[in-house]
């Protein structure tokens, strides 16, 4: 019910920022765009209004696509399904998002010529969010694609066909890597490692050039981008910092001593993020050692009453609302997990166990993403994911030496080094602004936050009970 009443706002809303984009205006800063647990808003750096008429506006492609045709700020600037299967209606499948090139399952036999093609054709993209991302597997990689089991047709074993969600462009000065898969922060691309010697002038880099990529490849450029633009666009996304502003139960987030919310993130001075910031594997530059206490917004929150002594409803949170949020905190910085299989941790640490927790891999004070470059494989991808991925490719790799075989539905970082070892490893995003973009995880196959919480727990056998589950649903919404 909440759900579908979100829904209906947000169509009204994005047609008005379409509208706002196409009349050549603004958006307020703060401008708080609603989604089904409560209003999410961005900061612009000097608290000026959003000015929607840059170049990431601009279709400057072929397609008739700029950015924020994926990019978009009710759904914490990255895409909803909900959002894309609204655009859909709304446009019959024609809104410049539902291209062939890399918006359709698959970029060949498909027949696009009318609603019913359209619907079938662009299915991933209108169910899950999913784009197209086609990358071929390097020459000199220490495999080779044996199989490819696509469903939707693109079963191409040289260049690989992938189905990612867009991360958000915003929050953009906490990243440690660019892309899901670190390409545009790889010699490989010619782009750089972000390291904590050369930030912010490796990341500025980084998303010049990936600007470039974006409007060449989603939007089919024909011409690069000039510097001024490339400029422009990185000008504009640096500046931009998004959270979840309120919570339609607990209220606004950064009331009585809780910090949620984009205006205390934009602040965000104690601590100050930098690359290695608080890496558990000891890369912090300063030699400060880890903390698993990674967010701290809610603390005020843990000691709120919803029940005086006599029974009645009253007090700071009558909802209860703060309280769960509070303890959806405390579960993510402490509940135990003892974490196997995961490539790029076990494996590279040699260890079958490592005792961690949520935050463990999630370590960016306040924020969420790795706070060095750290690509893993938590088992999103794998064909043994306690989710659904059975919509994906199955996509089968040999180790040129051993013959040794793997199956994936996306070889991820090992697309980039072509190292045998990095099959399957991707970033580990920011977690802000969750509530207003799901699906979650590369692939989409998490429906909902719930579903997030319910892969870790059968993937790693935390035992979370009935309410923490609920605790720490609550918690990942109101960021
Ligand atoms: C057709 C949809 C689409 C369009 C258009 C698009 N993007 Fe993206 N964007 C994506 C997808 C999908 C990803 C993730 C792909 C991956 O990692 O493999 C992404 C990733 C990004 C990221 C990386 C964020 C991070 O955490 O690493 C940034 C920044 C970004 N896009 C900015 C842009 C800019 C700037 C433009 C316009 C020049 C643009 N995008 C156009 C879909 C799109
Ligand atoms: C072993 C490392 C690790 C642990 C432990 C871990 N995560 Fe993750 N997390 C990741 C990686 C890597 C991804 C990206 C995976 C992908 O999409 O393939 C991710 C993705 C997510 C996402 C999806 C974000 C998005 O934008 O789609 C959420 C939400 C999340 N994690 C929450 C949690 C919570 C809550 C816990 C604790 C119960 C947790 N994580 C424990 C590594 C980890």
């Amino acid at each position: 019910m909440l759900r579908k009443a979100g829904g209906t706002v947000l169509c009204v809303m994005s047609g008005l920022l379409t509208g706002l984009a196409a009349s050549g205006q603004s958006l307020p800063n703060l401008y708080p765009f609603p989604n089904a647990s409560g209003l999410l808003e961005t900061n612009n750096a000097g608290n000026g209004p959003i000015d929607l008429t840059g170049p990431f506006f601009q279709s400057l492609g072929t397609n008739g696509r700029s950015c924020f045709t994926c990019h978009r700020p009710a759904q914490g600037w990255g895409i909803s399904a909900d959002e894309v299967k609204t655009r859909f209606e709304m446009t019959q499948g024609k809104d410049p998002i539902f291209r062939a090139n890399d918006g359709s399952n698959c970029d060949h036999n498909i027949d696009t010529s009318d609603v019913g093609g359209r619907r079938k054709a662009y299915s991933l993209l209108i169910d899950r969010g999913l784009i197209r991302v086609a990358l071929p597997a390097p020459q000199t990689a220490e495999f080779q694609v044996v199989g490819v089991m696509n469903p939707y047709g693109c079963s191409d074993t040289v260049t690989l066909s992938m189905y990612r969600r867009p991360l958000p462009s915003t929050n953009l000065r906490f990243l440690s890597t660019a892309m899901w898969d670190g390409r545009e922060s790889s010699t490989q691309t010619g782009t750089q490692k972000i390291t904590f010697a050369t930030n912010p002038t490796d990341l500025l880099a980084d998303f010049a050039h990936q600007s470039v990529d974006a409007t060449n490849g989603h939007a089919q450029g024909s011409t690069p981008l000039t510097p001024q633009q490339q400029q422009a666009i990185v000008n504009f996304e640096m500046a931009l910092t998004t959270a979840q502003a309120v919570d339609y139960r607990a209220g606004a987030l950064n009331t009585n001593g809780a910090t949620g919310g984009p205006v205390t993130l934009a602040l965000q001075t104690m601590p100050a993020f930098f690359v290695g910031i608080n890496d558990p594997l000891g890369g912090n530059p300063h030699l400060i050692p880890f903390t698993p206490a990674i967010f701290n917004l809610f603390d005020a929150w843990l000691n709120t009453h919803s029940h005086g002594d006599d029974g009645h409803d009253y007090g700071d949170d009558p909802s209860g609302q703060r309280a769960s949020i509070a303890r959806g905190q405390v579960l993510f910085n402490s509940k135990p997990i003892q974490i196997t299989n995961v490539a790029g941790l076990n494996d590279d640490l040699n260890l079958a166990v490592l005792p961690g927790t949520c935050g463990t891999c999630h370590d960016s004070p306040n924020v969420g993403n790795h706070s060095v470059s750290a690509p893993l494989n938590i088992g999103v991808g794998d064909l043994t994911s306690p989710l659904d991925v059975s919509y994906l490719p199955v996509i089968t790799l040999q180790n040129k030496t051993t013959h040794e075989i793997k199956t994936t539905t996306d070889p991820g970082r090992a697309l980039i080094t072509g190292l045998w070892k990095d099959v399957g490893r991707l970033k580990g995003p920011i977690l802000r602004g969750l509530a207003s973009r799901a699906p979650y995880f590369h692939n989409g196959s998490a429906d909902s936050l719930s579903d997030v919480v319910e892969f870790y727990n059968k993937r790693f056998n935390i035992g979370f009970t009935p309410q923490e589950k609920k605790d720490l649903i609550t918690f990942l919404s109101a960021l």
